[in-house]
């Protein structure tokens, strides 16, 4: 068989393809031989397709070579597409040639195995039905968010990930010898992109950001990817104009664009189409109220946990803004409100029934002496930050913006019950192999 020409399996389920000839090449699924003949379940990017190879088209050596090869063992296969009510999708490819590419070795990975199992063995695991169709889904979106950004006049920028100090917080930062000085692994690109906000005015990243929290929770992963987005001449209400329209048409994209991982995956594109602009806001006062009043015990000035999160959207099919956090629980680079110092010009984006923060936003403060006392009681050495006092000094403009955890809104979209879901190599505190 030349390798010159294949066609995706997808071709054997076109209307016309019924009696045509197709050369595919593929991983096998599943094989059994019954009665002499061959049943193969033959994948390839496209879609999988039955095979189906009998001795007198095939030759005795073929069967019984091809019987022997394993599950996902590599296979390029000829043959006549033919109806058969009894075959996946009603078509079958009656095998004219078989050439093996790889026979393989057993396969490790069935059914009922343990989840730190299939973990160790997540290179292979990936394979699997469930993880291509979330991993397709992550690429359409990442697609889609990079379609609106462009859109939208906002212009993707290439920060580092090697640091000299910490944006969000020094005990959640991954530190390492770079030649002899502490390094940082990025927590955040936003300094970065005030830095490019001058020249640019409306910038964009997408990298991992690193998170050293022992947290084990479905939510947390200690390498994420974030979307961050900075934007000159911008106020909190603008802010989160632009956030709940970006939000909405990545809904709509992977509605459109994805139904049958959704299908694969049990997940409604209706609901994600259902996700429309404007999103309720709430100010972390009205919350606490709220909370209290449901017998939370919480009071003002106290970060909120994810329990309060999860009561504040549970019976909502939105996402809910939550804004105006007090100013001590949150980072310092957050603007300080006008009518309000005790409080920031910040949101967070919270998904719905109950799914907790996706977007963490805000407005930047732009006060040098403000920036200065707030890395004071932090007990931060605000040596290191020259760099960034230097961007107030020089063409000081208010902005805004905002860092979107991208597994957080693939885990909500789909509904997957942990974000390790979400990833292909995960990254959590007990986990950073394969
Ligand atoms: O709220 P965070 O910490 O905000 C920032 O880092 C800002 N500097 C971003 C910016 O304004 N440019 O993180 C932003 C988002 C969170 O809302 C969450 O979705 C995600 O990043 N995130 C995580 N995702 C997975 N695992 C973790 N450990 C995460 N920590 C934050
Ligand atoms: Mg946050």
């Amino acid at each position: 068989m030349s390798p010159t020409r294949f066609d995706p399996i997808a071709r054997a389920f076109q209307p016309e393809a019924v009696g045509s000839t197709l050369r595919v090449r593929g991983w096998l699924q599943k094989g059994r031989s019954s009665g002499g003949i061959l049943f193969l379940l033959v994948r390839d990017r496209t879609g999988s397709v039955q095979v189906t190879g009998k001795k007198d088209a095939l030759g005795e050596s073929v069967i019984e070579a091809v019987s022997h090869v394993q599950v996902e063992g590599a296979l390029e296969v000829e043959g006549t597409v033919a109806l058969d009510p009894r075959a996946p999708g009603g078509r079958e490819l009656r095998a004219r040639a078989i050439r093996i590419v790889d026979a393989g070795a057993p396969f490790p990975i069935f059914t009922e195995q343990t989840e730190e199992f299939l973990l160790d063995k997540r290179h292979l695991a990936i394979r699997s039905v469930d993880h291509v169709a979330t991993f397709r889904v992550k690429a359409q979106l990442l697609a889609a968010l990079r379609e609106f950004l462009a859109q939208e006049e906002v212009l993707e920028m290439t920060p580092p990930v090697l640091t000299g100090n910490s944006a969000e917080g020094g005990s959640e930062a991954f530190e390492f010898d770079y030649f002899g000085r502490p390094g940082y692994l990025s927590q955040t690109a936003q300094l970065y992109l005030e830095a490019l906000l001058a020249p640019h005015e409306r910038v964009y990243a997408l990298t991992p950001s690193f998170r050293a929290e022992k947290s084990r929770t479905p939510r947390h992963l200690t390498e994420y990817l974030h979307l961050e987005v900075e934007l000159a001449w911008c106020d909190l209400d603008e802010l989160l104009g632009f956030i709940e329209r970006m939000f909405a048409f990545a809904c709509r994209a992977v509605a459109d664009r994805c139904p049958p991982e959704l299908a694969q995956l049990g997940r409604s594109a209706d609901e994600l189409r259902a996700i429309r602009p404007p999103f309720a806001r709430l100010t972390y006062s009205a919350a606490v109220e709220r909370l209290a009043s449901q017998g939370f015990p919480v009071s003002w000035g106290k970060d909120l946990g994810s329990a309060e999160e999860r009561a504040l959207t549970l019976e909502s099919p939105q996402p809910l803004f939550l804004t105006h956090f007090p100013r001590e629980v949150k980072a310092f680079y957050m603007l300080q409100s006008a009518d309000d110092p005790r409080t920031v010009e910040a949101a967070d984006l919270l998904g719905p029934e109950g799914f907790g923060e996706i977007v963490g936003a805000s407005c930047r403060e732009t006060n040098i002496e403000h920036l200065l006392e707030r890395l004071r009681q932090m007990n931060v050495d605000p040596a290191s930050y020259e760099w960034y006092f230097d961007l107030r000094r020089h063409g000081n403009v208010p902005h805004a913006g905002f860092g979107l955890g991208v597994e957080r809104l693939l885990r909500w979209m789909l509904r997957r019950d942990h974000i390790r879901d979400t990833t292909p190599f995960p990254r959590t505190p007990s986990r950073h192999t394969p």
